[in-house]
């Protein structure tokens, strides 16, 4: 088993009020699956995906990844194993505005000490169609671009585990059908372990398995 969920609870405190967003959720994902989960705006599937990140924790339950309760690690060990294991396509991409596209994308290699992090950000980009914005920053480039530059950022370090927050949630039909294929076709081949959120049925229906977040728990 890749990736484990059980009973994870996961409320916010809103001023007084208590929001109760996942209520004793499981999951388990076998390693090479690619996972669908769709549900309703706010239902709680990027919380759900920063909870997978390690980037927060649950109330109560466990989150295991690759047999490590990444749940019960301190901040410092989580932040590693995530650099080490886990690639991010964030909903609001989180690219850094000081680096150049390829600069954000080779940056995982570069902080992994690769000497090709250049090369290999540069086919990645080609894959995804923005070969010619490498040296354009965040800020001169579209949101479809961005969210591109971000998938290519995920995808560059060949991660065990990828979580993608609505991939291409910004990116009209045509390049969305090209990059989600550029997509599915890298994760199948590294036979990466994958949760896609998504919105679209069709994307969805790509995956091996899928499931709709509802009330609080995952639904078939
Ligand atoms: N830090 C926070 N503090 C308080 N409430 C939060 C916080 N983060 C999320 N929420 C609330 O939790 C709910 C779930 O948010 P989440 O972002 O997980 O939804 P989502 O399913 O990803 O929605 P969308 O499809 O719109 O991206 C929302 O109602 C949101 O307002
Ligand atoms: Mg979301």
């Amino acid at each position: 088993m890749s990736l484990k969920l059980s009973e994870v609870k996961k409320s916010y405190l809103q001023g007084s009020q208590k929001l109760e967003i996942l209520r004793g959720l499981h999951l388990e994902v076998k390693k090479g699956e690619v996972l669908a989960i769709l549900g309703q705006s706010g239902s709680g599937k990027s919380t759900l995906l920063t909870l997978l990140a390690g980037l927060d924790t649950p109330d109560s339950g466990d989150v295991e990844i690759a047999g490590t309760a990444i749940s019960r690690l301190g901040q410092a060990q989580r932040t590693a194993f995530r650099g080490k294991k886990i690639g991010i396509v964030f909903q609001q991409f989180h690219l850094l505005s000081h680096l150049k596209a390829l600069e954000n994308v080779a940056l995982p290699l570069e902080i992994a000490g690769d000497p090709e992090a250049l090369s290999k950000a540069q086919f990645i980009l080609e894959q995804v169609g923005l070969s010619h914005r490498g040296e354009h920053f965040p800020s001169q480039m579209s949101g479809g671009e961005c969210q591109r530059v971000a998938i290519a950022r995920a995808l560059v370090t060949h991660p065990e585990i990828l979580l993608a927050d609505e991939p291409s949630g910004n990116l009209d039909v045509k390049t969305g059908d090209v990059v989600m294929k550029v997509f599915m076709d890298i994760v199948r081949k590294n036979h990466t372990t994958t949760i896609l959120v998504t919105h679209s049925h069709e994307l969805a229906n790509l995956c091996d398995r899928k499931l709709n977040l509802v009330d609080g728990v995952l639904k078939p």
